[in-house]
């Protein structure tokens, strides 16, 4: 059963990211059966599943990684799954993606690496870039670390470059990929807070895939729950955590109850 789209209060006529009846499959392994799930601009939607359910490859299909086997994908209404590399190339600068692995380049420095996003892409001036580098860092609270390698950083320091390197095309929407995965619960306080200030004050759509459902709940205009291929519900953090549907219930089961202890 699918639980009805609930207006989100950032809600505008044309969703900024729509999936319309997607399918894909690997082999034998029908990963998603028919995802409906739009996003609104200015909106976080935190999507969350249980591992393989396909969060990753969803996520991935809207910056042209993973092709979906039918279905459309679009960005501002405009059907995006066709487009050649060189198409992409525009969108994926306004569409910045957050990965769950850490993908710093190890042969470069914290600045080259933040660097690059914005030499790839535009001719931005080094002054601009210097810039931009050291108030990137000073977001994700690890200011003039810049002439460090990533292999002198701790990996919740590496994760905070990765999403200082995503930020600093100023893009208009970032998909996060697990970025407090791992991490300390103070750096995970630390993107919580980034990730709802990107969204207050400067209007950044995002979506935000999350094993941590205290972050889900913290972050998330809605929640959107993957299951058997489908968007099984999807609903504001208060509603989702009282639907009387099972699936959901279980899947809530256990962050209601560490509340209860631990408050
Ligand atoms: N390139 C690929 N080739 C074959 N199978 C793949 C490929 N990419 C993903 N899959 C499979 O698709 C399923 C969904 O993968 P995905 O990475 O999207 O899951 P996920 O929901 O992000 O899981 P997790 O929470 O563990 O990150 C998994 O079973 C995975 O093994
Ligand atoms: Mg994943």
């Amino acid at each position: 059963m699918q639980t009805g789209q609930i207006t989100s209060p950032h809600r505008s006529d044309t969703p900024f990211l729509e999936f319309r009846d997607i399918h894909k499959a690997f082999g034998k392994l029908q990963v998603l059966k028919s995802i409906h799930l739009s996003v609104y601009r200015g909106e976080t939607v935190s999507l969350v599943g249980n591992s393989g359910t396909g969060k990753s490859i969803l996520v991935k299909m809207l910056i042209g990684l993973v092709k979906p086997d039918q279905g459309d994908i679009l960005v501002e209404g405009q059907r995006v799954n066709d487009l050649r590399e060189t198409e992409w190339m525009p969108l994926r600068k306004r569409l910045s993606m957050v990965f769950q692995a850490n993908a710093l380049f190890d042969s470069l420095t914290v600045y080259e690496n933040l660097a690059y996003p914005l030499r790839e892409n535009d001719s931005v001036p080094e002054e601009e870039i210097r810039k931009r580098a050291a108030r990137v860092l000073a977001d994700v609270k690890l200011p003039g670390i810049e002439a460090l390698y990533p292999s002198e950083l701790s990996g919740g320091m590496r994760k905070r470059v990765g999403f200082a390197r995503a930020i600093i095309t100023q893009p208009e929407c970032v998909l996060y990929d697990e970025p407090t995965a791992g991490l300390d619960p103070i750096s995970t306080t630390v993107i919580d807070r980034m990730i709802r200030r990107f969204q207050r004050d400067l209007g950044v759509t995002s979506i935000v895939i999350t094993h941590d459902l205290k972050s889900a709940v913290s972050v998330g205009d809605r929640i959107a729950l993957l299951h058997d291929g489908v968007v099984w519900a999807v609903a504001p953090p208060d509603q989702i955590l009282i639907d009387p549907d099972p699936v959901v219930q279980r899947f809530f089961e256990g962050y209601q109850m560490s509340k209860k202890i631990l408050g």
